[in-house]
């Protein structure tokens, strides 16, 4: 879905002109929104890919760079972080300039539907909270696959849905309220936490994000629900 669906403007640009007006107040209200758990997120994706031993790492919807930060962590790794947002990287690059970091990452302007790497180029890709924003989710998928090398690995952050109908209940209730009332109060974008609540409601997660994710190529895919499934993370192999 796009974050307005009156404008004729295609998904892409609006979800730029969107990140780019919400890049001042994005982690500030990422903390508040899931209570400082998607720091505790992020800390569990290093804590995977650090066991997989990568080098060359991409981490694509990159943002303000906080999953760029957290693999900067692992030992000899390289981080490129790619997004379509110029101003969330200048957050993001700030960031990384003030822990010194500026040799292990670079932050650069990219899509992920065209990346613009060659083939096999890196051992792990990162997406936090990126796939439901892209404008062709399998197109995403499929460019992430390809610049993976044999046996590499991709891990997802994604907000989802949960199974359970007591505890979806009770999600919704939060999520349809609480989202875009602390949106219309701290961000200058009102519809821009409107579209994230709908846009969370209306992804496919859970095992309809694993067949996408098996329909783009990659094989042993796991799903590790985190608070009581309203996130999930998603880890899968680049295998031919
Ligand atoms: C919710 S933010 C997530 C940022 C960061 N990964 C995090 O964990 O906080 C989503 C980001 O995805 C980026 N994005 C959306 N579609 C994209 C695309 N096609 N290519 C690259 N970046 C994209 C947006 O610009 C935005 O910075």
């Amino acid at each position: 879905m796009k974050p307005n669906q009156k404008l004729d403007l295609p998904k892409k640009a609006q979800i730029q002109d969107m990140f780019d007006s919400i890049s001042i107040e994005y982690d500030f209200l990422n903390r508040l929104m899931t209570f400082g758990n998607d720091v505790k997120w992020r800390k569990k994706i290093y804590t995977i890919a650090k066991s997989y031993n990568p080098k060359n790492i991409l981490d694509i919807a990159t943002g303000t760079a906080d999953i760029a930060l957290e693999m900067s962590k692992i030992e000899g790794s390289n981080i490129i972080g790619l997004d379509i947002s110029e101003k969330m990287l200048e957050v993001g690059r700030r960031k990384v300039s003030k822990k010194n970091l500026s040799d292990k990452i670079t932050l650069i302007s990219g899509d992920a539907e065209n990346i613009d790497f060659k083939n096999e180029e890196f051992d792990l890709v990162t997406i936090g909270f990126g796939v439901r924003n892209f404008q062709d989710l399998e197109k995403g998928l499929k460019e992430s696959h390809r610049v993976l090398n044999q046996g590499g690995k991709l891990i997802v952050l994604e907000t989802s849905v949960p199974e359970n109908s007591i505890i979806k209940f009770f999600y919704f209730l939060f999520s349809k309220s609480f989202i875009p009332f602390m949106g219309s109060i701290f961000s200058k974008d009102k519809t821009a936490y409107q579209y994230l609540q709908k846009s969370a409601e209306k992804f496919p997660s859970g095992k309809k994000f694993v067949s996408v994710l098996k329909k783009c190529g990659f094989t042993n895919v796991m799903v590790k629900p985190q608070m009581l499934g309203a996130t999930s993370i998603y880890i899968a192999n680049k295998k031919d």
